[in-house]
């Protein structure tokens, strides 16, 4: 007899989906059958404004028609061409166009075709560089607790989230971690960077001393951290790893999976802190989150310490069938474009003081226990019900959705992340309706 489930094309058991609560969505789903600029149109019609530019991906707002035309047009000109021993055009213009909005120094830069195979991508490449410069025995990679570098191996191994690590066995061998910078009790409130942690950075110190510099590839960390519940880097925390780092001969990698792309107000984090990394792993906003792509910048040192060998070798045994793909390139030049006639990389520095401003006006709404800001990140921290840890912001989200708005919540933490397009108008509508969510008691 057939295993087979019985399905019909809108029949929903078949598909697993991804970081979701299966059983609770298929009984009440939310299924989402357009968009335009700023909103979702749901399946019964409603517009829903999108508060979390999809998964802090589209950047530019949705639909954009520059970026629909450049996909169609390069699907029917050119729609696949191997990676490997092969190019096309689009991927060395997109290349040259990211060195340009790239920090100074990130010279060079590695495709891939999502955040997590940035993160994997960067790592290997850590490793491997050190190994081509001597230094084989630096192979312990430093992550920091409540991190998230996506969910492959590697990347759940430096990352800090419980839930996405403990069923997972014993990872990568050789990984520690630094403490988070998380500390409510002095910072609960603060708007922007907050006053104290700074000196958390020194507990890479410590680690260093445990284990000895010699065996320490690199430290990765999210600038700052998103999928934990927005975490903003200390004063003076980021620029202390950098000396640390700098002082050891360990590199320093930003995961910018979702601060690149203007999410701060300048085009990467690195820039709007001003602290150099050796390498920059990103995704999302590269093709406004249209088409799966991510890229790895790294400096011309790296680069170039491959670059040696009989030269009709491979230098880097590494890449995907899909790095660069002429679609996913065409995608991202045409993201490129949109941001820079729109002066999006940059229109974040602007509207965020009035972000703040509307942001820290819900402090005054039950169960809130601090909000936190930086850029167009917004994170609302709610009181957790006693035995049901997420239970609160889950329903908030569930709400939230019902009165035409699209948050996201982990934990107990609401996170906003809206297109880099948003208005004025737009941020009252968001507050308002989100203040409505909170004093229905969510
Ligand atoms: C900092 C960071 N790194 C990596 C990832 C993984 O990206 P992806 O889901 O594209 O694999 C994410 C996703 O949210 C992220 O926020």
């Amino acid at each position: 007899m057939s295993n087979r489930l019985n399905t019909s094309p809108n029949d929903l058991r078949a598909f697993w989906m991804p970081f979701t609560a299966n059983r609770q969505f298929k009984q009440n789903p939310r299924m989402l059958v357009g968009a335009r600029d700023m909103h979702f149109t749901a399946s019964d019609g409603r517009q829903i404004l999108d508060g979390t530019a999809g998964l802090w991906c589209v950047n530019a707002g949705h639909c954009r028609p520059k970026i629909t035309e450049a996909i169609a047009q390069q699907a029917g000109e050119l729609d696949y061409a191997p990676a490997f021993q092969m190019g096309h055009p689009k991927a060395f213009e997109l290349a040259n166009r990211l060195v340009d909005i790239a920090p100074d120094g990130m010279n060079h830069v590695l495709f891939t075709n999502s955040g997590s195979e940035s993160v994997e991508t960067a790592l290997k490449v850590a490793l491997a560089y050190h190994r081509t410069k001597g230094n084989g025995s630096r192979t312990r990679l430093i992550g920091r607790e409540r991190g998230y570098h996506g969910v492959n191996f590697g990347g759940i191994s430096v990352g800090g989230i419980v839930s996405n690590r403990k069923m997972f066995g014993t990872l990568l061998t050789g990984v520690d971690h630094m403490p988070h910078t998380h500390l409510p009790a002095q910072n609960a409130f603060t708007r922007g960077q907050p006053e104290h942690g700074g000196d958390i950075a020194s507990e890479l110190e410590r680690i260093v001393t445990l284990h000895d510099a010699s065996t320490i590839a690199a430290v990765i960390v999210e600038p700052v951290a998103g999928s934990t519940g927005v975490l903003i880097p200390p004063k003076g925390y980021l620029k202390k790893l950098r000396e640390i780092c700098t002082k050891h001969g360990i590199l320093l990698i930003f995961d910018e999976v979702i601060t690149g792309f203007g999410r701060l107000g300048s085009p990467f984090a690195a820039q709007h802190y001003d602290v150099m990394p050796d390498m920059i792993t990103s995704a999302k906003g590269l093709t406004n989150g249209v088409i799966p792509m991510g890229a790895v910048f790294v400096t011309s040192e790296i680069h170039d310490a491959f670059m040696q060998g009989p030269e009709h070798m491979i230098e880097f045994f590494h890449g995907y069938t899909y790095s660069g793909n002429p679609i996913a390139s065409a995608a991202a030049l045409a993201t490129l474009d949109t941001y820079k006639e729109e002066g999006l990389l940059t229109r974040a520095a602007d509207i965020a003081p009035y972000w703040e401003e509307q942001l820290h006006s819900l402090k005054d709404c039950p169960h809130v226990i601090d909000i936190r800001n930086t850029g167009l990140i917004g994170a609302i921290e709610l009181d957790p019900i006693a035995g049901e840890p997420t239970k609160r912001a889950f329903s908030a989200f569930l709400k939230a959705y019902d009165d035409g708005l699209l948050i996201r919540t982990t934990g107990d933490i609401i996170a906003l992340s809206p297109p880099l397009i948003i208005t004025r108008d737009q941020i009252d509508e968001l507050f308002e309706k989100l203040r409505n969510v909170l004093e229905g008691g969510a």
